[in-house]
């Protein structure tokens, strides 16, 4: 179902009229297509305390490879108005490396190096903020590496124009480059006001050293999945079908999973993608078994995006609407997961991505089955993350999407669609290319250093925000 009011605000006399009515206005927002697979243009990097992380040669390489020109160093000196020229550059990316901040005096430097420059980012770009895991053994720096969450936010909610601002938790620069590369690309157009460690910290529980060992660099990172074998469930259509897309576009070998139903569009997928279909009920109780029989050679990423919604309040909820959800969505993903991790299919340096949704973090009237199973992939990640990792070398992530025009939105009531669409800081609903891309990033050998995340995909909803 088409997004008429996006359309709408992409012409001059529908943008007039909606800015007249002080209505949302979205952006068109840059997403990856083959013609531009990356932002191009100015990268601007800004320093806030005394760092100890050695960044610049992260970003002068990934600046390179992403079409940015790292020319506007300015770390170190924050005389902003004299090198950057304001009212001329339009940067397309912005770096604020905050991992310095341990008090209020230098948490004012964030606002000292970002106020000037909110202004000229160029319309889609990203600004991203590096802090570090709050530390309980310092409350003072714990507080104002805090207050950057809460900051960043903000900023989020208030920039506008399709731009996106998310913070990055880390200790080390060089784990960080995938996720610095995918902040600073089109593939996160729909990722915004989120929080994501790198490299261990509180919430992973695992050990810096675990992630930077289960990081491989890609040879190539056009291709970093290229020689890997990727199962996507559910990818027959919708989300699943887009996340079979991005993970062939960047190397790997597609194994498409669906219901035996679904087969002919399962068939159309998997060939089109030069993978292969395999049609299964991920329900079944030997589904772990007979996915570990269809894959011989073993697996690299296992993407759980198979789904399903039985809406209803509770009080009209009968067992029958409440069972096949949680099956779908949570009991066959813990069962499948077990089965390829201790059957040893899943290989080490693998990469587990499963799905949830902004529904199990915020609730949903009507969804007390459906949000029970999302929570339960929150829940799981963060418990089995730091575990896999450490006994497999695998990492389990989530991502978590917002509004996605799929199917599945397009049942939804008139109404309540629209206000999904614009309850959010880009005021349009996601497409299925931003959760594939989030989950490519998270699948990627890069990424060994995040681990136990959850990644919202929402446009940085109101909804549990
Ligand atoms: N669309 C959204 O806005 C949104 C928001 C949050 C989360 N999600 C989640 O994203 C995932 C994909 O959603 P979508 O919108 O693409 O849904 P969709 O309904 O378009 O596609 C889901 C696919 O999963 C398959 N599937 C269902 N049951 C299965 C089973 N037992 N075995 C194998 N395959 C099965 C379906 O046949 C279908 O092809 C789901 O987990 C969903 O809960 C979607």
């Amino acid at each position: 179902m088409a997004d008429r009011y996006l359309s709408l605000t992409g012409t001059a006399p529908g943008r007039f009229l909606t800015r007249r009515l002080g209505l949302p206005q979205p952006a068109r927002l840059r997403r990856w297509s083959p013609e531009a697979p990356t932002l191009r243009g100015q990268l601007l990097h800004l320093t806030a305390g005394r760092s100890a992380l050695d960044l610049a040669p992260v970003l002068a390489r990934s600046g390179l490879d992403l079409g940015l020109d790292p020319g506007l160093g300015l770390d170190r000196d924050l005389g902003l108005d004299r090198n950057l020229g304001l009212g001329t550059d339009h940067p397309v990316a912005v770096v604020l490396d905050a991992t310095g901040v341990r008090d209020v005096e230098t948490l004012a430097e964030v606002h000292a190096a970002l106020h000037p420059v909110v202004r000229t980012v160029a319309e889609g770009g990203r600004i991203v903020v590096l802090g570090t895991v709050p530390d309980p053994a310092d409350h003072h720096r714990a507080a104002v590496q805090q207050g950057l969450e809460g900051f960043v936010r903000s900023l989020g909610k208030e920039i506008g124009r399709g731009r996106t601002v998310n913070l990055v938790r880390l200790t080390d620069a060089r784990p960080a480059e995938s996720t610095l590369r995918f902040l600073l690309s089109p593939g996160s157009a729909y990722v915004s006001g989120q929080v994501i460690e790198v490299g261990g910290g509180a919430g992973t529980g695992a050990g810096a050293g675990e992630g930077a060992r289960a990081t491989t660099a890609p040879d190539d990172w056009a291709k970093p999945l290229a020689g890997r074998t990727a199962l996507v469930t559910g990818a027959a259509r919708g989300i699943g079908e887009a996340v079979a897309a991005a993970l062939a576009r960047d190397g790997a070998r597609v194994v498409c999973l669906d219901v035996p139903a679904a087969g002919a569009a399962l068939t159309a997928v998997a060939g089109r993608l030069g993978g292969v279909a395999l049609p299964l009920d991920i329900t079944a109780d030997d589904a772990g078994a007979r996915i570990a029989e269809a894959l011989p050679g073993g697996l690299d990423v296992l993407v759980h995006n198979a789904g399903i919604t039985r809406d209803r309040r509770l009080v009209n909820m009968p067992a029958e609407r409440w069972s096949p959800v949680l099956e779908v969505n949570l009991a066959s993903v813990l069962r499948t997961t077990d089965a390829l991790l201790s059957g040893g299919t899943l290989r080490v340096g693998g990469r587990i991505v499963a799905t949830a949704s902004i529904a199990g973090i915020a609730g949903n009237a009507g969804q007390t089955n459906y949000a029970a199973s999302k929570a339960g992939i929150v829940g799981l990640v963060r418990s089995l993350g730091p575990r896999a990792l450490a006994e497999y070398g695998v990492t389990v992530n989530a991502v978590a999407p917002g509004f996605i025009e799929t199917r599945m939105t397009a049942a939804v009531p008139l109404l309540i669609r629209e206000a999904g669409r614009r309850m959010n800081s880009l005021a349009q609903g996601g497409l299925p290319v931003d959760v594939a891309e989030t989950t490519a990033w998270l699948a990627s050998p890069g990424s060994g250093a995040v681990n136990g995340q959850v990644v919202r995909v929402c446009g940085q909803s109101l909804l549990g925000a």
